[in-house]
């Protein structure tokens, strides 16, 4: 832009301004007046330039691209956007749980791994994790164990005896924690990495029939991590370390991709199964419920306003589309409320009207108003109405379950036969792991629990590693001497 073409600076009312430097004085040496507007609203403006972070998942990055169903899966739902051939937009932000806005990359977390589907049914957002699996399994344990991995009240710094505290005081945690201890507790970059819906969803036909179904993206570029050292040595190097790679790699023209499956599990058959198949802290195995192919995720662009379409993307696990439901997993029904809340608090009751969030298909409801709303249905302004309002139709209905009537109370839902917090853990060490990776495995625990972990919360350490293997469990404690 030569200078004859540069615009003039103008306030955020569009009024030319006379100065980018000087604010208005009483004379070269004199005060500053009240009057000059274009300071003061430089001032406030900049004042008022964060919007709270997200109180978990603060730290991340995403792109958006596109998904294609390549197979029919047409009998397990009906879903508009798993029909065969069918190509939406997506967007995808990739996060750490734990971290605030500036925190490393590299730090051993789950990552986010949360994609907006902008669909001709409006929005589904399948907000999951780059591990199948979570270390607790009721909602309300969601918060504790939040704070437990963030920081302690009085010094303000990470903690890491309260975070062995929560989790060997929280068994179901044993599956989730060793997955974290291992290498894919660190991936090398986000397009290293699978995502899980993690939950068990409901999907439905077009004849009615239902299907418990899981969600897997497996990577298309092949898994990889980091090592410990690699990880804190690039930790001090550059803590925007995926952040970079992702905007990089797709301005170089390298697309990431992911293929799509879905485990599919008869209706009838969650009822026997040998396990709660709702239980957030299991997998349900290959063996038992084989991958079957839906179709494919390419990110392929770039944000350009980093504030407006990441910093302010709002996902929300409530929002589903028809031929797609929740399931009985306790925490998807507590995620189902707690999202939209936060939405509300963090960015305002209109979210849902930024680019970034709102549908690609008309929005026809009758709720308005509300702080920085900008566009408002007309009239009639109430339903029912006979002035040709729009209408609900009960078609629409999301698939659910049958509940059967009973005492209402607080406890844990142990029916099924292998309901145990160690026993997937314990697979995943003697069985998928290899000689190397278990290695890994025991030094990543040892680094972890060497840093700052009280007596009495030890000796619980060493006896969960037992209890999801007793080898493991021996070898944890050996490196302490014990
Ligand atoms: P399978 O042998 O059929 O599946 C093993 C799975 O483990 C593969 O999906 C593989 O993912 C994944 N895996 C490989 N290395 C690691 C690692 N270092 N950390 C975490 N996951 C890894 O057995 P099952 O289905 O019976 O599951 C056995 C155990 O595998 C489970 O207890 C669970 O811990 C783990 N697992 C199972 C998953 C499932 O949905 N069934 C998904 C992920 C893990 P990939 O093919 O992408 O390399
Ligand atoms: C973010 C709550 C479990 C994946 C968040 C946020 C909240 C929250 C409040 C911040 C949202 C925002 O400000 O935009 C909860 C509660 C849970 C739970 C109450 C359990 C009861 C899970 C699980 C997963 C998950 C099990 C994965 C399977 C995510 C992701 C984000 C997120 C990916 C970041 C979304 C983004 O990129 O904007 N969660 N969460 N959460 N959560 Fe959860």
């Amino acid at each position: 832009m030569t200078e004859t073409t540069r615009p003039v600076t103008t306030t955020d009312a569009g009024i030319p301004a006379a100065s980018d430097e000087y604010s208005l004085t009483v004379g070269a040496g004199g005060p500053i007046l009240l009057q000059d507007h274009y300071l003061i609203q430089k001032m406030a403006q900049f004042n008022r330039e964060r919007v709270p972070e997200r109180v978990v998942h603060a730290k991340g990055g995403g792109a958006f691209g596109f998904f294609e169903t390549t197979e029919d899966v047409s009998q397990f739902t009906k879903a508009d956007l798993f029909q065969p051939g069918r190509r939406c937009e997506v967007l995808v932000r990739f996060s750490t749980v734990a971290g605030e806005q500036g925190s490393p990359d590299t730090w051993r977390d789950p990552r986010g791994f949360a994609v907006k589907f902008y669909t001709q049914q409006g929005n589904y957002d399948l907000v999951g994790n780059n591990t199948p699996i979570f270390f607790i399994r009721d909602p309300q344990k969601f918060q504790d164990f939040i704070h437990s991995q963030k920081r302690r009240a009085d010094s303000g710094l990470r903690d890491h005896n309260m975070q062995w505290d929560f989790w060997t005081l929280s068994p179901e945690s044993a599956h989730q924690v060793t997955w974290l201890m291992g290498d894919r507790g660190i991936p090398k970059t986000w397009r290293h990495m699978n995502g899980y819906g993690s939950h068990t969803f409901l999907w439905q036909n077009a004849g009615g029939e239902r299907f418990w179904i899981k969600y897997h993206f497996k990577t298309d570029q092949g898994i990889d991590f980091l090592t410990q050292d690699e990880a804190d040595r690039i930790a001090g190097e550059d803590a925007d370390f995926h952040r970079r790679d992702l905007y990089e790699a797709i301005r170089r023209g390298e697309h990431p991709s992911w293929t799509l499956y879905v485990q599919v599990m008869p209706f009838h058959e969650a009822a026997d199964y040998r396990f709660n198949p709702f239980d957030l802290t299991k997998v349900w195995p290959h063996g038992d419920y084989p991958l079957i192919k839906v179709g494919r995720m390419v990110l392929n662009r770039n944000p350009d306003n980093f504030f407006a379409q990441i910093e302010q993307a709002a996902f929300e696990p409530a929002n589903m589309v028809p031929g797609i439901g929740p399931s009985p997993d306790r925490m998807l029904l507590g995620r189902l409320f707690s999202y939209p809340d936060t939405h509300r608090y963090r960015i305002g009751t209109n979210y849902l009207q930024l680019p970034v969030n709102r549908p690609k298909v008309p929005v026809h409801s009758y709720n308005r108003d509300g702080a920085m709303r900008y566009e408002n249905p007309g009239d009639p302004v109430y339903a029912p109405n006979s002035y040709g309002g729009p209408q609900a139709d009960p078609s629409y209905e999301l698939p659910s379950w049958f509940v059967e009537g009973g005492e209402i109370v607080r406890t844990a839902y142990v029916k099924h036969r292998d309901d145990d917090d160690f026993v997937q853990a314990g697979t995943l060490y003697r069985k998928v792991l290899d000689d190397a990776a278990r290695d890994r495995l025991v030094d990543n625990i040892t680094r972890h629990l060497k840093q700052g972990v009280s007596t009495p919360v030890l000796e619980r350490a060493f006896e969960y590693w037992r209890s999801v293997d007793p080898d493991l469990g021996a070898r944890v404690a050996k490196n302490f001497g014990r």
